[in-house]
């Protein structure tokens, strides 16, 4: 995988479909710290101890079409080849935070990529489920909800290309001004 956001893609994917009503994207960079934190929060049904365990073992998998998973391998390989790592919170019955951290400038950090067009195809691809995208650095915040997006809309579908396409707009705008000249990527 090329970028974060094809991560943050795979594990977003995970929590749509284990009967979640939302979904929580967080990306935090701290410059002073040199950290660069993303998670995604869901209140599906959750794991027990011991599926969290093996989750990290790319053999485990509960899906029937193919033996072995691979999202959660991956996210953690990314981020312990850039210094970090990752952590798995999860209750049955009351939902899973899947957490990866990265060093902002170690070399083999990957490029965060286009988390606008990630939110967009996540949204298009489930609209029943209601988004957080909370992006945050040193000094500012910006959290995006899609509960916001729909009193807007009225009528209209989330999933309305037009709206679909201004989604992706507007977050890439947000992207650009929180992490602009921290991720070094990404020139504000
Ligand atoms: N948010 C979650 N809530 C509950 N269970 C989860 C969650 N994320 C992952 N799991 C469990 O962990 C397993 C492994 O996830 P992982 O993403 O590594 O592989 P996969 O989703 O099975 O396959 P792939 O991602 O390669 O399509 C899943 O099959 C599922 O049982
Ligand atoms: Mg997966």
């Amino acid at each position: 995988m090329t970028d974060l956001s094809l991560h943050l893609m795979d594990i977003m994917q995970n929590s749509a479909v284990v009967g979640s009503t939302y979904i929580e994207v967080g990306i935090k960079a701290e410059k002073k710290k040199n950290l660069l934190t993303l998670y995604v929060k869901d209140d599906g049904w959750g794991m027990d101890e011991e599926t969290v365990r093996k989750v990290s073992d790319p053999f485990y998998t509960t899906r029937t079409t193919r033996k072995a998973g691979l999202g959660i391998p991956l996210l953690r390989m990314s981020a312990e080849m850039a210094g970090g790592g990752i952590s798995i919170e999860s209750e049955p019955g009351r939902g899973t935070t899947v957490t990866a951290v990265y060093e902002i400038d170690n070399i083999d950090r990957k490029p965060l990529g286009d988390v606008g067009e990630t939110m967009a195809i996540s949204i298009m691809g489930n609209p029943e489920l209601e988004y957080h995208l909370l992006l945050s650095n040193d000094d500012e915040e910006y959290v995006f909800r899609t509960e916001d997006v729909r009193k807007q809309i009225g009528d209209l579908p989330i999933n309305d290309t037009v709206i679909i396409g201004y989604l992706k707009e507007m977050i890439s705008e947000q992207v650009n001004r929180i992490f602009g000249g921290i991720l070094n990527e990404i020139i504000s």
